[in-house]
């Protein structure tokens, strides 16, 4: 790749501050000085910027504990974001694999692997996402039956031409429930227990597919490790 692009990819200089930086000399490849942007390099080549040298990052793989009151959105909005808890170079080219909505809390994976994040997402390749879902009011006796049997069915959401795949409920108390959901609908949690008459009041992602938080603190991130990434 150019010059000026590897320098863009592996430090926070824009295209045109990284041909500025070229041009005073501060860069060298290989322990020359070279000005030229266009020049090509890899990764077999050490190149360095005022000494330091620079390497070019791979794909990353990150797990939060999303704190309520944080947004999984790329643009700058009323909340912090996801990305800005993580302390990673480059880390706006990290993307949420599935979001959570501002209130809720628990396990966001972020990656800049698209194929990656596609296997985790997609209903085909059927990763359960497990939430705890507090609800106003207890939920139990013959309206629980019916509810359990509507989300093994699948319901039809307000504004949606599909019903909801086969999702699995069960009661850990009687206002507290555990939902296992194979897709990613809008709000979806939140509107399936409004089909059933039910208000959430609280909402936590516990785990996707084989990854769980363990002791992860609320408001911490850690990079998953290879087999972690490739358990998916
Ligand atoms: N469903 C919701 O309603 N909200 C979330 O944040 C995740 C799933």
């Amino acid at each position: 790749m150019r010059l000026d692009r590897f320098l863009a990819e592996t430090t926070d200089l824009t295209r045109s501050l990284a041909k500025k930086a070229l041009h005073r000399g501060e860069v060298s490849v290989d322990g020359e000085v070279v000005k030229n942007p266009a020049t090509q390099v890899d990764a077999s080549h050490k190149v360095t910027w005022n000494g330091q040298p620079l390497a070019l990052v791979g794909l990353r793989y990150v797990m939060l504990y999303k704190p309520a009151g944080v947004e999984c959105t790329a643009r700058r909005t009323l909340y912090p974001r996801a990305i800005d808890l993580i302390a990673l170079p480059k880390v706006e080219r990290l993307q949420p694999v599935g979001r959570l909505d501002v209130d809720t809390t628990g396990l966001v994976l972020l990656s800049d692997d698209g194929q990656w994040s596609h296997r985790v997402t997609s209903p085909r390749h059927r990763c359960g996402k497990v939430y705890r879902v507090t609800l106003a009011d207890p939920l139990e006796g013959a309206a629980l039956e019916d509810a359990i049997a509507r989300f093994a069915e699948g319901l039809l959401l307000d504004g949606e031409e599909k019903p909801t795949r086969p999702a699995e409920l069960a009661m850990r108390a009687p206002e507290v429930a555990e939902l296992v959901l194979y897709e990613g609908k809008y709000h979806q949690v939140k509107r399936m227990f409004a089909a059933i008459g039910h208000h959430v009041v609280a909402l936590h992602r516990e785990s996707i597919g084989p990854l769980s938080l363990g002791e992860l603190p609320e408001g911490e991130w850690r990079e998953l490790t290879a087999e972690e990434v490739a358990a998916f």
